[in-house]
């Protein structure tokens, strides 16, 4: 659990991003931070779901700062309107957790045509990352904290790996399992690649594992009956609640020390092929040897801003400054 100390610092002035803010940890995060005066927005696809959810905090925290932004991470066009609206209101940013994300989906398409767990959990949320970069540049010291999760190991028998060749599973049999676990990896290399990019700028990156929590994210692996008969099992199994499932997410977003840990994994306890490491860590030597390779790191990273037409853009603008001024 967090250290009281760190649950008690004042966030006045602090304004914060939480994607999937209206359910399960994202949900906690976002209450919490409000309860110690953060500015929260709570960016959600379910705009009258997100208000209600802030109605439920401010029920709690009546004086809280919140607002509801419409994010959805599976179409760029989202994310774009999304940011061009939150920098149109507001001209600086903290702390930004990119936490929503889907698992174990039947095989789907985003708006944009990437496969659905590679496209929510990295790309929608590498697109919202990189057009909101400047803000938190220029509001340093500030922080990322990207929700990943112990399954970029191995979940459930399939080793998170990246397959910058087949990234949306075209050219071999979809498997979704294998696909959260390479979005979860994405999700890692992504929090390292950007924490060596930011070195020197006061912004901080980092990646959580939250633990086995009782949420909304099982939906897709078991029906929502099953879940609740086979609660007290899960329990007893190790899932724990939301409160403490967000504790990892809120240590990575508060802590002084994360400062000194860039890039680094924050995991609450997990399942890791080396079991040694179940017990978990603040900060985590990630088992995966995947999670090391600054190598793969750095060609996701160039692969995702092709994907999601930033280096287009970088490239056209480049031409236009070559191009010779006409009076
Ligand atoms: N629970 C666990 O045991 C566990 C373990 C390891 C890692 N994690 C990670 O923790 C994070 C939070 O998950 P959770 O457990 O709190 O699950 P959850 O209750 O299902 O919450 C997921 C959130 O993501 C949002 N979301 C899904 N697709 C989206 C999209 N296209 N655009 C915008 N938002 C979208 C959901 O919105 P809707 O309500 O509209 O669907 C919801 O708010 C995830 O990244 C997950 O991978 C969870």
């Amino acid at each position: 659990m967090c250290p009281p100390a760190v649950l008690s610092q004042n966030l006045h002035g602090r304004r914060v991003i939480v994607t999937g803010a209206n359910s399960g940890i994202g949900f906690v995060t976002a209450q919490q931070l409000a309860k110690q005066g953060a500015s929260v927005t709570l960016a959600c696809r379910n705009e009258a779901e997100g208000s209600a959810r802030a109605d439920e905090i401010r029920a709690e925290v009546p004086n809280a700062d919140l607002e509801v932004r419409k994010l959805d991470l599976g179409d760029l066009s989202s994310v774009r309107a999304f940011v061009d609206g939150y920098l149109g209101a507001h001209d600086s940013l903290h702390l930004l957790i990119n936490n929503a994300g889907v698992m174990n989906t039947p095989q789907g398409k985003t708006a944009d045509g990437f496969e659905t767990q590679i496209g929510v959990n990295h790309l929608g949320h590498f697109l919202l990352t990189e057009l909101l970069l400047d803000t938190l540049k220029k509001s340093a010291p500030a922080r990322v904290v990207v929700v990943s999760s112990c399954y970029h190991d191995m979940a459930m028998g399939r080793e998170g790996v990246i397959d910058l060749d087949d990234l949306h599973f075209e050219n071999r049999e979809y498997e979704g399992w294998a696909s959260y676990a390479q979005s979860k990896l994405a999700n890692v290399l992504h929090a390292k690649q950007l924490a060596k990019r930011l070195e020197g700028t006061g912004v901080t990156a980092v990646s959580v594992h939250p633990g086995w929590v009782r949420t909304e994210l099982m939906r897709h692996t078991m029906p929502a009956w099953m879940q609740r008969v086979t609660r007290p099992f899960m329990r007893m199994m190790g899932m724990v609640e939301p409160w403490e499932g967000t504790q990892t997410t809120l240590y990575a977003a508060l802590a002084p020390d994360v400062e000194d840990h860039p890039g680094a994994y924050y995991s609450q306890t997990g399942t890791y092929r080396d079991k040694s490491k179940n017990t978990g860590g603040w900060p985590l030597e990630s088992p995966s040897p995947h999670a090391h390779d600054d190598d793969m790191a750095q060609r996701l990273y160039e692969h995702s801003r092709q994907l999601v037409g930033l280096a287009a853009a970088s490239a056209r603008e480049a031409s236009q400054a070559a191009r010779p001024h006409q009076a």
